[in-house]
Order: structure tokens, then sequence, then C-alpha cells
């Protein structure tokens, strides 16, 4: 079941760039594509936990800031080798505002 939060305005996110949300169970970094397609992940690289948030953002893609790993923004994988994977969220934009999918990311979880 989606749990559909208003996080702020598309605006506020820069093109080719991220904003960070903190959410009860950390942060996720929303990205904003060149053709304005935005992304949600958790803001921890696959590899050390590198804030994805602060990375260059590049074809659908973001490198990591701290050892240059690749990270695709719709699957969360890291590119190359089968090295692990940031978890991500849904998000969509509803009349210029950021909706993000908070199912996953409440203190309190189901099941
Ligand atoms: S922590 Fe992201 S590449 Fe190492």
């Amino acid at each position: 079941m989606t749990d559909w939060k208003d996080v702020g305005a598309l605006a506020d996110v820069p093109l080719l760039g991220a904003r960070k949300v903190r959410t009860a169970t950390g942060c996720v970094a929303l990205f904003r594509g060149a053709d304005d397609r935005v992304f949600a992940l958790d803001d921890r690289c696959p590899h050390r936990g590198g804030p994805l948030s602060e990375g260059i953002v590049h074809d659908g893609r973001v490198t990591c800031p701290l050892h240059n790993w690749v990270i695709d923004l719709t699957s969360g994988k890291a590119t190359g080798a089968d090295v692990g994977a940031t978890r991500t969220h849904a998000v969509e934009v509803v009349d210029g505002r950021l909706m993000l999918d908070f199912s996953a990311l409440s203190a309190r979880k189901a099941g």
C-alpha cells in the first residue's frame, strides 16, 4: 500500500541535481534528470554508504562522490559488476509538487 506525502516542489530540485529529504528511517535523495524525470533513492551508496545526493547526475545515473561508483537511478543498482543496490522509492510529480511514497520509510513497519 502506498503512502504518498508531499515533500516539496519540483522547482526546489535543481536540474541534474538532487535534494535530500529526512525521514524517520533515514535520508532519501530526490534526483531530477535533464528531462525532468524524478527518482528517489536512499541517500546511501551501496558501496560504503556515501551520500548519493552529493553526487553527479548524468544519463539517468548518479556517480557517488566518494569512490565514483555509478548508480542507476531507476533500479538503484551499481553498474558494472553485480555489486549491490540502493533501495528505491516511488516518486511522482503532481501539479509541480513532489509526492514521495513513504510506505517503506515510516518508523513502524507492517508485518
Ligand atoms: S561509498 Fe559510494 S563509491 Fe564508495
